[in-house]
């Protein structure tokens, strides 16, 4: 134990990063900004958006903690400098789905905001880890890996779709059926990030006998969570505050293990060797994160057999929507 004279002294050293957020400006991009102003890991943070991002920086660099935080718009090549030689960007930039909408909806106006900025950090920030949180997830991070590739950069260990929203949903939904801590619960997710493509693992949790129409709704509620706050926001926008604390628990474990730290395990979107044989070059499981970002990708473990069905039909069309990301890239 340590004395209270110690604790009072003791002092918990990180290694500075600098990170920057590209959409700073934006429903999900001010709330992230917040959470990682407050993350001591974060000792330089550099925020950029079309609009906003200036203000929302001098709002955040009076909070007291060991950053900075500097804000930048287009003129003066404000991309460029708030890139430049940041070790981790996190890209909420783009425009969210509103009631009747599903994500690939969105593809029509992100997939060209992503492809931009993909090739900003290409030039200005190459090795620098990169989780993209803009949707639809499933066919931007391609669109990042073609980019990165067609520049000559690309590092799949330091690309990431953010998936964990999902895996926050689930350990929330699954403590409301079963009446128990969320904080305790854990849920792994695969896939992809949208609709068909979440696959909760319920099998592997210790609700695995859950009655069958319990699991089944909470699975749908899982998939579908989305869509409850893009209706009770009607109109305005789709999850961004439950979105920034999963971005910012994502990124914080990006940055565990880049600083070492050993045993930072979260799903995320990668390029992964799972299904390769299959033409799915991207998809969602536990990976474990390191020094030079993904260490290693674990395999799915045993799925029951309802879930290898899901895992089927996700399979068929995440396939589909990782192939309509790499075309748009590699026939422009
Ligand atoms: P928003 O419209 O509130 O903010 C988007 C921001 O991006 C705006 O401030 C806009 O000016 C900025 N922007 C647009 N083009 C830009 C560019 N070229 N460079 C820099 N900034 C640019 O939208 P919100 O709610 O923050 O959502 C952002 C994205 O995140 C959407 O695509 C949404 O679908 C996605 N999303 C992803 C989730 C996930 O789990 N991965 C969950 C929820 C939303």
């Amino acid at each position: 134990m340590l004395s209270a004279a110690k604790r009072c002294f003791s002092t918990t050293r990180f290694n500075p990063y600098k990170v920057t957020v590209l959409g700073a400006g934006g429903g999900i991009g001010q709330p992230l900004s917040l959470l990682l102003k407050l993350n001591q890991k974060v000792t330089d943070l550099r925020l950029y958006d079309l609009k906003g991002a200036p203000g929302v920086a001098a709002d955040l660099s009076h909070i007291p903690t060991n950053s900075v935080v500097k804000g930048f718009a287009p003129d003066n090549n404000g991309l460029q400098e708030a890139l430049k030689g940041t070790e981790v960007v996190l890209i909420p930039a783009g425009v969210p789905r509103k009631p009747g909408m599903t994500r690939d909806d969105l593809f029509s106006i992100n997939a060209s905001i992503v492809r931009d900025l993909a090739a900003a950090c290409a030039e200005n920030a190459p090795d620098a880890a990169i989780l993209v949180i803009s949707n639809p997830v499933n066919s931007t991070v391609p669109i990042v890996s073609q980019v990165l590739k067609s520049k000559g950069v690309y590092n799949p260990k330091k690309l990431f779709g953010v998936t964990t929203l999902d895996v926050i949903r689930a350990s929330r939904f699954i403590s409301e059926v079963a009446k128990t801590n969320p904080t305790q619960e854990k849920v792994t997710v695969i896939g992809g990030h949208s609709g068909i493509t979440i696959i909760p693992l319920i099998s592997q949790t210790k609700h695995k006998n859950m009655d069958t129409a319990a699991r089944d709704a909470l699975i749908n509620r899982i998939q579908f969570g989305g869509d409850e706050v893009v209706k009770a926001k009607n109109g305005a926008g789709s999850a961004t505050l439950s979105m920034a604390q999963a971005g910012a628990r994502f990124a914080n474990s990006v940055l565990q293990g880049l600083d070492g730290e050993s045993d930072v395990i979260e799903p995320a979107f990668v390029d992964s060797p799972l299904y390769k044989s299959e033409g799915i070059e991207f998809f969602a499981s536990p990976v474990k994160l390191g020094p030079h970002g993904v260490e290693k990708i674990y395999s799915i473990g045993e799925l029951s057999s309802e879930e290898e069905e899901l895992l089927a039909k996700c399979k068929e069309t995440l396939k589909k929507n990782i192939e309509k990301g790499v075309k748009f890239v590699t026939e422009a």
